[in-house]
């Protein structure tokens, strides 16, 4: 999509869409370009947005045609809501309620069969090129399809927005700030479309070794290193976990790191890692799932999708620090060779393992990959991404992330990451009586515990293997897709993560160039 930044007045604009953000009040007082719009329109969009009850809050939508009165054939009011705080609340919300209002109108717009579509920025004082990165990020992602199995005959034909026109106040469309935060946003939209796109191919397609291709030819364009080991290098570096899952799968596992280093002395300091869980399909193993909970099982390498996408933002931002992302991918299936209920598996690490349902796969593969991680990248912190229980779908429900670990500079890190990203993470403990759960009689520890604080248990199982490392374990199983299309969110894969990932890095560089402190 061609995006273009102006400063001339929306309804100047040369588009055949006008999307207009509102705030809640706007239509009953008409003020600015409501105001304007409404005196064009002979006093229509006050009333029609009476009519529809459009209030202007969070997620409403009311389109409207013009007939001829504007340049634009129709346009697009979406809510922001309450205007009292704006200037707080947007900012500390990552501008996330932008991003939807961009991705809805851009998502209505191309349904309608319109090419181009123009977008008045709020206008928060002080916070233009924040807007103009929300608005191109909401708008490019809300444009995202997956369609690439539909032959063409049923492919729905609306065209394809093909251009995007920002409105600015006048001026500050020409600013550095506002042409690098443009840049940004359209790197980080084809990060989470690219992530988004591997969680939606089926499993056929995105078996472990494809993913590791994948992630090899983003690594090669974005000029970071990469590395991928195969099922005999995997055994050489003594992963038993990781080895045990993946037995049962006719498909070869693959062990893929890529990595950012910089140039010179920087190339020394401790690294930033992070972990995806990368179950190209989970069927629950010899502890089979049902159908109904097998069937989404292809998104269960959500988490790796979103560590390698972030990559490719983090050799644009080439931080002055080394950053690592490890995924191990296999499949979990019930073949004859697969581990079995009763199993014992040992770790990297030398820890021992009784396996006590083969359905929680994904904590075996990350205990290997962490373990690895922190043994022999010695990280500033190290993040793991992973769809690892449906317990935390439970607890937060299907938007919301849940976050794991001890309390320190890593975990505020995090979570104040996934804010400015405007990827809603909530915190959650790690109960001393819960790691109870994974006592085993004959081995170090067991696999998995009972229902029961699920999230938890498996949160523990992981702490296993980091040892004192600073460490966030990240939950993404509900977040991670999505059956309903709201905003910049389409159907099937989200590419949760990877804004949070890139904000991540973003602090950290921040952090790296202040002075130190005397
Ligand atoms: N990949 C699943 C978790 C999951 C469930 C992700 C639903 C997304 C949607 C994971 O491997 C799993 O099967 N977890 C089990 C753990 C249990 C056996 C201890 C679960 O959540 O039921
Ligand atoms: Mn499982
Ligand atoms: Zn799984």
């Amino acid at each position: 999509m061609k995006i273009e930044v102006t400063g001339t007045g929306p309804l100047e604009v040369d588009a055949s869409v006008l999307a207009v953000p509102v705030f809640e009040g706007d239509a009953a007082d008409p003020k600015g370009i409501f105001a304007e719009i409404d005196r064009r329109l002979g006093g229509h969009l006050a009333s029609a947005a009476t009519e529809e009850d459009f209030q202007g809050k969070t997620g409403q939508v009311l389109s409207i045609r013009t007939l001829g009165k504007l340049k634009a054939s129709r346009v697009l009011l979406l809510g922001l809501g309450k205007r009292e705080g704006a200037e707080r609340v947007l900012p500390l919300a990552g501008f996330e309620p932008l991003r939807l209002a961009a991705g809805d109108a851009a998502r209505l717009a191309q349904k309608g069969g319109a090419t181009r579509l123009a977008f008045a920025s709020p206008r928060l004082p002080g916070q233009t090129a924040h807007e103009a990165r929300a608005i191109v990020e909401g708008a490019l992602l809300g444009a995202y399809r997956f369609d690439r199995y539909k032959t063409e005959e049923k492919k729905k034909k609306p065209r394809l927005l093909e251009s995007l026109v920002v409105a600015l106040p006048p001026g500050l469309e020409r600013s550095k700030e506002v042409k690098e935060s443009v840049a940004l946003a359209r790197t980080v939209a084809q990060s989470v479309a690219w992530a988004r796109d591997r969680v939606n191919e089926p499993p056929l397609h995105l078996t472990p070794s494809r993913l590791a291709d994948a992630a090899r030819e983003l690594a090669k364009e974005a000029g970071l290193q990469v590395e991928v080991l195969g099922p005999r290098e995997i055994a050489g570096l003594r992963m038993g976990m990781f080895l045990g899952v993946t037995r049962g799968s006719a498909e070869e596992p693959r062990l893929v790191k890529i990595s950012w280093i910089p140039r010179g002395a920087a190339a020394k300091k401790a690294p930033v890692v992070i972990v995806g869980k990368a179950i190209t399909f989970d069927s629950g193993g010899l502890s089979l799932k049902p159908t109904e909970g097998m069937v989404d099982m292809k998104t269960d390498m959500a988490g790796a999708a979103a560590a390698i996408a972030a990559m490719k933002v983090v050799a644009e931002l080439a931080p002055p620090f080394p950053v690592h992302a490890l995924v191990g991918a296999c499949e979990n299936m019930p073949g004859g060779r697969a581990y079995k209920p009763s199993d014992i598996l040992i770790a990297r690490n030398g820890k021992t393992v009784e396996i006590t349902n083969t359905d929680a796969e994904g904590r075996l593969v990350l205990g290997d990959v962490l373990a690895w991680g922190v043994e022999t990248l010695k990280p500033a912190m190290i993040v793991d991404l992973a769809t690892l229980t449906g317990a935390c779908i439970v607890a937060l429900g299907m938007t919301t992330v849940g976050a794991f670990g001890p309390d320190g500079p890593a975990m505020d890190a995090v979570l104040a990451a996934a804010r400015a990203a405007g990827e809603d993470t909530w915190r959650l403990p790690l109960t001393d009586s819960v790691k109870e759960e994974l006592k085993s009689d004959v081995a170090d520890l067991k696999n998995a515990g009972t229902r029961m604080g699920g999230s938890i248990s498996a949160a523990w199982f992981l702490k296993e293997f980091v040892g004192d490392a600073p460490w966030v374990h990240l939950d993404i199983a509900g977040p991670s897709s999505t059956t309903k299309e709201r905003g910049h969110v389409a159907k099937g894969g989200t590419g949760v993560g990877v804004r949070t990932l890139v904000e991540l890095v973003r602090a950290r560089i921040q952090e790296d160039s202040r002075p130190p402190r005397r």
